[in-house]
């Protein structure tokens, strides 16, 4: 039996988690990048050591730069960066191209949203060969190579056809599409096979596993499908054995909740609170993306404040954008229509002393997301589909009063862990939406403290190295 004890883990994603980005004078600054998979992977290398394998944000010609700050950045961590190249014409078939403008709105269910272009497919194939190429050219004797998102899914095919015999497995960060919107796809057998090529592949919920079983039964018909009720399913085909499982993602619930209570958190936590002083705080965090329903999100609080005027000056919608995947054209519209839909509310509603919606377009640093986390009544994660939602379990982890209430989309993975105790609505909803915020309202303390209480210890129970600890189990050959 091989497991992952002693070997060196290889992680590779699209993204590292930090970014290189070119400044003037050639010269060049490295900043974090957003997203749950930098969120959840972080504290795992950090405890576990080993390499990480991704995209710098940088291209091809800046390579010999961007490589020497990677090896000064990962000087001062016990793992390491390896960056994979690519040329700006790549980003563009292969990012911008395949990954977000087909596998993103196809997985996330918006097939409309697709542009199924030949040349991205293409770009996409190539650049997986690259990455399997620089995993090659790093890999000694039995690392373990383990492949993360939708970006990459090629990326164990491509090894296998040169000869690796390390295992190789995967982690879909993103929703798994129902087999109808799936089939769609003009590759959709290829892209199958391609995932079937790991060892293990791990989804977000049951209801990602689910649609997966159903996809590759209906394309390929030898494929016998056993424990499909249970969290590890197997998939067989000629013989040949793959696992499935399900493996919901989370945070370092330790951390985010020592930190929330740190004096500095504690200090920007006091000021906010004097800035919007009676007023209840609603706090909305989502990368710039149409899957979250920020859109619908507005015009939800808009349809609050039209029929409750007696909630004007009394609550404030603290919207956080976090910059993302800002030179494609789906995602410069959408920030153009937030912009309008909140000038929009605040042009209607604002009296003296009272704005409705704070509105904010960049990343907060840690001190200030937590202190937001910290200062708001409620959390408003109102995805239209997300995989899993880490903010949700974020604002639980750093509740440390436990008088927050959390209203989660029924369309997002958290929704399987917190169902009984968030307050569930449908996004597409306005109604359902206006009616929680008025139940969050007005819940008295003790009902808080119970529903909050109960989402932590499932936090800190399922925390990170939980899943991870989990997902290499199930990984054993
Ligand atoms: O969580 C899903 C995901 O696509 C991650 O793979 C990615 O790091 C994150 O969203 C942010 O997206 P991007 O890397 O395209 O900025």
């Amino acid at each position: 039996m091989q497991d992952r004890e002693k070997r060196r883990l290889i992680v590779v994603s699209n993204r590292l988690p930090i970014v290189v980005k070119k400044i003037d004078n050639d010269e060049y600054r490295v900043q974090s990048a957003s997203g749950g998979l930098v969120t959840a992977m972080t504290p795992i290398l950090k405890r576990d050591g080993g390499l990480w394998i991704g995209w710098a944000g940088n291209y091809f010609e800046e390579s010999v730069e961007v490589e020497n700050l990677l090896k000064k950045e990962g000087e001062k961590l016990n793992y390491e960066y390896r960056s994979v190249d690519i040329t700006l014409n790549d980003y563009k078939l292969y990012y911008k191209g395949f990954s977000n403008e087909v596998l993103w709105p196809l997985f996330h269910n918006v097939s409309v949203y697709c542009n199924f272009v030949p040349k991205y497919y293409e770009a996409f194939k190539k650049v997986n060969k690259k990455f399997a190429k620089t995993v090659m050219d790093e890999l000694v004797d039995d690392d373990f190579i383990w492949i993360h998102d939708y970006h990459l899914i090629n990326v164990a095919k491509e090894l296998r056809e040169e000869g690796v015999k390390n295992i190789v497995v995967f982690f879909l960060h993103i929703p798994f599409p129902p087999a109808e919107t799936f089939n769609r796809l003009p590759w959709r057998l290829e892209i199958i096979e391609a995932m079937l090529s790991y060892s293990l592949i791990g989804f977000q919920t049951a209801l990602d596993k689910k649609n997966f079983l159903e996809v590759v039964t209906s394309l390929i018909k030898s494929a016998v499908v056993e424990d499909e009720k249970l969290e590890i399913s197997k998939i067989i085909i000629d013989k040949k054995e793959h696992k499935v499982g399900v493996f919901p993602i989370s945070i370092d619930y330790d951390e985010f909740h020592d930190k929330a209570k740190s004096r500095r958190v504690s200090k920007e936590v006091e000021k906010i609170n004097k800035e919007y002083y009676g007023q209840k705080i609603m706090l909305g965090v989502d990368r710039l993306d149409y899957s979250k329903g920020i859109l619908q999100k507005l015009r939800a609080y808009w349809k609050l404040l039209d029929e409750n005027h007696d909630l004007h000056k009394k609550v404030k919608l603290i919207q956080i954008v976090v910059p993302s995947r800002e030179n494609i054209i789906k995602y410069i519209h959408l920030k153009s229509d937030i912009e309008q839909l909140v000038s929009e509310i605040n042009g209607e509603f604002t009296q003296p002393g009272w704005i409705p919606i704070q509105y904010c377009y960049y990343s907060l640093n840690n001190t200030e997301l937590l202190a937001y986390y910290r200062a708001s009544e409620i959390a408003m994660v109102t995805p239209l589909r997300d995989g899993m939602n880490l903010v949700a379990k974020e604002y639980c982890a750093t509740n440390i009063n436990k008088n927050g209430v959390l209203i989660l989309s029924e369309f997002a993975g958290t929704k399987d862990q917190f169902k009984d105790n968030a307050l569930l609505v449908n996004p597409f909803d306005e109604n359902s939406v206006v009616e929680a915020i008025k139940k969050a309202l007005l819940m008295d303390d003790k009902e808080k403290q119970r529903r909050m209480k109960n989402m932590q210890k499932i936090v800190k129970k399922f925390d990170i190295y939980w899943w991870v600890d989990t997902f290499l189990k199930a990984s054993k050959i």
